[in-house]
This record gives C-alpha cells, sequence and structure tokens, in this order.
C-alpha cells in the first residue's frame, strides 16, 4: 500500500487533486488522523478513494467484501458510495488500527453498512464461502502481498458473475518491471499481473465480445518513463466496458479507452469477472 504517487510531477498530481470530487469531510479527517501514524503509507490514496467510489457506482454494486482494512479509509469511501441498503465486509488482523476508522464511519453514517472483521483474511473468506451467503459485486485486495494470489482465487469464488475483482498495488511502485527485483512481495505480484492477463475466467482475451460473455476486464498496461525511476501507467478496457454498463454516470477524467470507455487513472487493477 502507499499514497505516494507515480505521476509524472507534483503540479500534475496536484493538477489531478484539484479537479476530483470534494474529498467527503470524514474521509479528510481519517486520512489527516492517518497520516500522523508511522505506517501511514499503507493508506490508499485520495484519488484512490475517489476512483474505487466510481467503480461501486459503476457497477451498481450493492454488496462489497475488502481485503485490508488498515484505518478504514478505503472502506470508508466505498461505503460512501453504495446505496443505503448496500453492505460492506472488510478483513484486517489489525484491530487497533481498524478501530482509528469506526469513529469515521459512525460520524459519515455508514457505520451500519459495514461489517468489520478481525481474523486473518484466509479464515474469513473460507467462513464466507461456507456461510453461502449471496455473492458480492466488487472484492477489493489489498492485504499482503504474497497471498494476493489466494485472495483473488477466493474471491473468484465470491464474486457474481459480471462483479469486479480490483487489486492495488499491482505495479509495486514500479518495482514489477525491475526484473533484478526479487522482493518476494513484487515476484508475487508480477506473477499475479501475468496470470490475470491470461485467465479467462476474467480477460476478454482479444477484447472481441464472445458468446454468453457477461463481464469485461480491466488491465494495467505499463512501460518505463524515460528519465525516471517511476512508471508511467494507464488503464484499458476490453470487451464491455465498464462506463457502458451504467449509463449516466460521468466520466470526467481519465484516458479514452479503445472501446470508448473513459476511467480514471490509478495505480489499482481491476478485473471483471465472467
Ligand atoms: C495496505 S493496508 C490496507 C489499507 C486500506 N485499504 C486503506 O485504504 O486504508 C493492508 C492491511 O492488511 C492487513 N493484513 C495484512 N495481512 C493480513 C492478513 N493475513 N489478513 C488480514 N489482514 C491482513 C494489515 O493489517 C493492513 O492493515
Amino acid at each position: 500500500m502507499s499514497n505516494v504517487h507515480l505521476l509524472p510531477n507534483d503540479r500534475i498530481h496536484a493538477y489531478l487533486l484539484a479537479n476530483e470530487p470534494p474529498e467527503h469531510h470524514e474521509l479528510r479527517k481519517l486520512r489527516e488522523l492517518t497520516r500522523t501514524r508511522p505506517d501511514a503509507q499503507m493508506q490508499i490514496a485520495p484519488e484512490q478513494g475517489c476512483f474505487l467510489a466510481l467503480l461501486v457506482r459503476l457497477i451498481g454494486a450493492r454488496s462489497i467484501l475488502e481485503i485490508g482494512t488498515f484505518t478504514g479509509y478505503s472502506a470508508l469511501a466505498m461505503a460512501l458510495a453504495l446505496p443505503a441498503d448496500g453492505r460492506l465486509v472488510t478483513c484486517d488482523v489489525n484491530e487497533d488500527a481498524v478501530f482509528v476508522g469506526r469513529s469515521h464511519w459512525a460520524r459519515a453514517g455508514v457505520a451500519g453498512k459495514i461489517e468489520s472483521i478481525i481474523a486473518p483474511a484466509l479464515t474469513t473468506l473460507a467462513e464466507l464461502e461456507r456461510a453461502a451467503r449471496p455473492r458480492v459485486d466488487l472484492v477489493f485486495i489489498d492485504a499482503d502481498k504474497p497471498a494476493y494470489d489466494q485472495y483473488y482465487e477466493c474471491a473468484l469464488r465470491l464474486v457474481r458473475p459480471g462483479g469486479l475483482i480490483v487489486l492495488d498495488n499491482m505495479l509495486r511502485r514500479g518495482e514489477v518491471v525491475d526484473f533484478t527485483n526479487d522482493d518476494p512481495r513484487t515476484v508475487a505480484i508480477r506473477a499475479l499481473n501475468a496470470k490475470i492477463a491470461n485467465d479467462e475466467r476474467v480477460v476478454e482475451r482479444d477484447g472481441a465480445e464472445r458468446a454468453g460473455a457477461r463481464g469485461a476486464a480491466c488491465r494495467i498496461h505499463a512501460g518505463p518513463r524515460p528519465g525516471a525511476r517511476g512508471i508511467r501507467h494507464a488503464w484499458s478496457c476490453h470487451g464491455e466496458g465498464l462506463g457502458r454498463a451504467v449509463p449516466g454516470i460521468p466520466a470526467r477524467v481519465g484516458p479514452r479507452t479503445g472501446n470508448g470507455v473513459r476511467v480514471r487513472r490509478a495505480r489499482t487493477g481491476a478485473a471483471r469477472v465472467r
């Protein structure tokens, strides 16, 4: 997790933030409070919260599963975008961090939408599978990187057809394209990116519509940025795009993709399930 940005420079980042919708006051307070912690870099960036909220609204999500709560910023961002009867289950092992977020969820009026489970995520996910709850619309994966592949497989079983799996840190601040980097977290993410790219459960390989396919896939295209340690990154959508699913949602920021869909730039990867 990181709230450090891979954008070309600070002015462009400031411009991007200036053109985001205003951050909800409880999100701002929670972000400012979290910034005082030594582990603050684990929190998603505000524009990522905005992107997640956009995804929630685009797919009309009513049910969300989050893996990695921390102080609850992403949970709050998504819960605010859910309808009044929407539900978000969020998992973490760190009770102290989650405690920080609870009062902000309450003050924002969304505590009733959020179920926080404190346990190793794989245990929680196994229990959710056993409980045979209705399948969720969106899964957000943002916890320990070496277990991402297991979270992804669980997510595939728990998400509904046409739902969305969103994975954070899929570029690892650019480490994925430094093949001398053998950090187990980076190695795990690199392997998962390659796996998702060829995973017929989520990817329209050639971008063509397929008979019976109900969803679409988004994935990251990344390449080295000349003269910098960071990387340039963008999104593309294939197949039935996210934007087409929900008419009337304004797509105000982001590159236009191959099929005419606009998606916000983000470091977060997303895969739509068929
Ligand atoms: C990057 S942070 C999540 C940030 C959060 N999404 C936000 O926006 O603030 C990752 C979280 O995953 C949690 N975590 C790490 N390993 C875990 C595990 N095995 N099961 C559940 N949570 C875990 C950590 O305690 C940490 O709070």
